[in-house]
């Protein structure tokens, strides 16, 4: 559907699992090369070697400056250049009450979301400035534009990433590089269906409160992400693209969805 992403090279951090391994995924189909770098090397490793002899898997924590540096470095050595970039290294929050969180819980969840994203952009913007073409894709969450009782870290780093998106997006515009963000609602990914085990979200309520009825999956981010990296996507940028089946959209006090929960 997009052909100019045949060649291009992806960075993707988060890139074993869920949503940045079905955008490895889609990636590869469309032709590109990808590099997957995340927290599990072995993971990281795996995924990369079932794409294709083209792809690369790293080890790397995204907090960590040094980690970010080498990940980057190690993707530029392997194809001398990166034409996007896909944060979606992420971990859940406690969703203990205020009073019970640790101080420490919150620093690591905001380190990896949204210290880890600007550390990664900071990371990669010299070359995409060269080479004045570039295509960043962060995480968001409807955590970032919603609020979400119990929540506050995950929440705040997701909406400090729809600011440093919109920054970012409008220091960088003017030579090539774009930045934008999406906000997936519910998606069945390991890191929901985990919550959903241990009792922290109710799959059916979600379903009663999304418009279409349904959890997302990782594939329907996978698709927006391709559109926001295609040349398609060229006057689009600081803009964080809601993917929830009109979950942020409802505001009245009902169900949104009365259909059967199958
Ligand atoms: N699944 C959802 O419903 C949902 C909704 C909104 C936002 N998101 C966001 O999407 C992103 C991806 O989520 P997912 O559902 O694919 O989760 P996932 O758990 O399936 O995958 C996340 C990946 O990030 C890696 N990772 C964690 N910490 C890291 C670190 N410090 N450095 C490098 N890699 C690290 C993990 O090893 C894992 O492979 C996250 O930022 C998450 O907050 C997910």
């Amino acid at each position: 559907m997009y052909p100019e992403l045949a060649g291009r090279v992806v960075l993707i951090t988060g890139g074993a699992s869920g949503i940045g391994l079905a955008a490895a995924q889609a990636l590869a189909e469309a032709g590109a090369g990808v590099v997957i770098a995340d927290l599990h090397a072995d993971a990281a490793r795996d995924a990369a070697r079932a794409l294709g002899d083209a792809h690369l898997g790293l080890g790397g924590d995204v907090a960590d400056e040094a980690a970010v540096q080498r990940i980057a470095e190690q993707a530029l050595a392997r194809h001398g250049r990166i034409d996007v970039l896909i944060n979606s290294a992420g971990i859940p929050d406690s969703f203990l009450p205020t009073l019970e969180q640790q101080v420490g819980d919150f620093r690591r969840l905001v380190d990896v979301h949204l210290t880890g994203t600007y550390m990664m952009c900071k990371a990669v913007a010299p070359a995409m400035l060269r080479q004045r073409r570039g295509s960043i894709i962060n995480l968001s969450s409807i955590a970032g534009v919603m609020g979400l009782a119990r929540r506050n870290a995950y929440s705040a780093a997701k909406a400090g990433i729809g600011m440093l998106t919109r920054t970012l997006g409008c220091e960088w515009a003017a030579q090539g590089v774009r930045v934008n963000a999406i906000a997936p609602g519910y998606m069945l990914t390991p890191f929901a269906q985990r919550l959903i085990d241990e009792g922290k979200l109710d799959a059916a309520r979600i379903r009663r409160r999304t418009p279409a009825g349904r959890l997302g999956t990782a594939r329907h981010i996978a698709d927006a992400m391709l559109f926001l990296a295609s040349d398609r996507a060229e006057f689009i940028t600081g803009v964080t693209l809601p993917v929830d089946g009109g979950y942020t959209a409802w505001g009245a006090a009902s169900d949104a969805y009365g259909g059967p929960l199958d």
